[in-house]
């Protein structure tokens, strides 16, 4: 029984007794782990860091707080949170023998190709990683460095030079900074544009068992250094159902723009299976009410492109596919609501960062908690490698055929 009185059945010996298993494919009603980061309630649209509310976390929090929070389990204090963000600033910097790295790669690659494979590169730079001051270290560095690799990436790909972290901005102030400061002339952060950052960072900090956190948990099951884990979070939060969807999302809002805003033949494709078309942003397989996070990024967005004084009319196709969506009975009957990705990306063009590093943005949000979950696999004492059964459908034995004779 867990803290919030939700019930599990315990299957540890089924199969010894009963020569069983359980089968559930996308593990949909299936606990992997117990786990004290992030309680998230479904059905009222819940959802808790270490039992704050978001709305207040996202309200009233840094997002470095919130990462502290995330992983260490309380708050900082005033004295902690000035070591940690101390820690962070000093520690944004990236070895100058991986700016390398981004010469190898061609210019249209993909910044979430670049973001996995650096963070994985980073344990070529710092081996140490066994004793739990080195994963302290490393826990910096990586959060540290994400934000300039990424940065780095979107410099690469319009051909400006990097420009680096400055010492005396936070953390989200120096990634805008880091991304569209140029060295020829002096760059103020909109705060506007630092506020809206920090919302969606904290938004997206931790989700508990989602398809990348549990990736980083398997991977760190398996005893696999803390870059190493992250770096296959980063690679499967990519996929166009899950990370990846707040840049489909956008994808598809241009896509209805252009074929003259008709959103409910959009509203209508979804509803037909043969079309394989689906409403990205739309659906979650926990929450069966409103994600609480698209609520806040929709106020956000709102305010947002009302003090940029931006006219975005992907976001009124937006809220009209809301609208339609929200009365039709084929998205009700499937409790299909609006999920975090479907007006982060909104947001983002207002902040002016490109339609392909919206997921980098996501896995630089998601960081801490794929940190903190990595942690408390690493830690549990009862930790098990990550070792699902199937059921085999394959042929029965049959004896080989020499080649000759097939
Ligand atoms: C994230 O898990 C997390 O916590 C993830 C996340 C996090 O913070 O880490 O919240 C972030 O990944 C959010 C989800 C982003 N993905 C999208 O927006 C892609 C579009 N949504 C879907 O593909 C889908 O809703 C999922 C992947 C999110 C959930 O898939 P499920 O739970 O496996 O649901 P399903 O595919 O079995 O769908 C159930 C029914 C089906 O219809 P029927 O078979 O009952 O007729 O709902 C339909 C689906 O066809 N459906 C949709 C739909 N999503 C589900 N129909 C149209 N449009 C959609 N978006």
């Amino acid at each position: 029984m867990g803290s919030e009185n939700e019930v599990g059945i315990d299957v540890t010996a089924l199969r010894k007794q009963s020569g069983a298993i359980t089968y559930d494919p996308g593990y949909g009603n299936t606990g992997s782990c117990e786990s004290a980061i992030t309680f998230i309630d479904g059905e009222k649209g819940i959802l808790r860091y270490r039992g704050y509310p978001i709305e207040e976390l996202a309200e009233r929090c840094h997002f470095t707080e919130v990462c502290y929070l995330l992983i260490n389990g309380e708050l900082p204090t005033q004295q902690q949170y000035d070591a940690f963000h101390n820690e962070l600033t000093y520690h944004s910097l990236i070895h100058e023998d991986m700016k390398k790295f981004f010469e190898g790669y061609a210019i249209t690659a993909h910044p979430m190709a670049i973001l996995s494979s650096m963070v994985s590169a980073l344990s070529s730079y710092y081996p140490h990683a066994e004793s739990d001051e080195d994963v302290d270290l490393n826990v910096i560095r990586l959060l540290a460095k994400a934000t300039t690799i990424a940065a780095f990436s979107y410099k690469k790909s319009i051909g400006q030079p990097f420009v680096y972290p400055a010492n005396n901005l936070s953390y989200t102030e120096n990634f805008i900074h880091m991304m569209f400061a140029v060295p020829s002339e002096p760059y103020e952060v909109p705060e506007v544009i630092a506020d809206a950052l920090n919302l969606v960072l904290v938004l997206h900090a931790d989700h508990e068992q989602n398809c990348s956190t549990s990736t980083v948990r398997m991977v760190g099951s398996g005893g696999a250094n803390l870059f190493a884990s992250i770096s296959a979070g980063i690679s499967a939060l990519w996929g166009p159902l899950h990370g990846g969807a707040n840049q489909e999302v956008i994808e598809m809002l241009q896509r209805i723009r252009d074929d003259g805003g008709n959103y409910k033949k959009y509203v209508d494709l979804a509803k037909d299976r043969s079309s394989n078309f689906r409403l990205m942003g739309f659906g979650h397989r926990v929450y069966k009410n409103f994600d609480p996070r698209a609520r806040l990024l929709k106020a956000s967005a709102d305010r947002v492109l009302d003090q940029l004084g931006v006219d975005d009319p992907l976001l009124d196709i937006a809220k009209n596919l809301e609208a339609v969506a929200l009365e039709d009975e084929y998205f009700l009957e499937r409790n299909l609501y609006p999920n975090v990705d479907f007006y982060s990306g909104i947001l983002y063009r207002a902040m002016g960062i490109p339609t392909d590093m919206f997921t980098v943005m996501f896995a630089l949000g998601r960081l801490p908690g794929w940190i903190a979950h990595w942690r408390e696999i690493r830690d549990d004492p009862k930790g098990r490698i990550h070792r699902p059964r199937q059921i085999y459908t394959g042929p029965t034995e049959r004896p080989y055929v020499p080649l000759a004779e097939r």
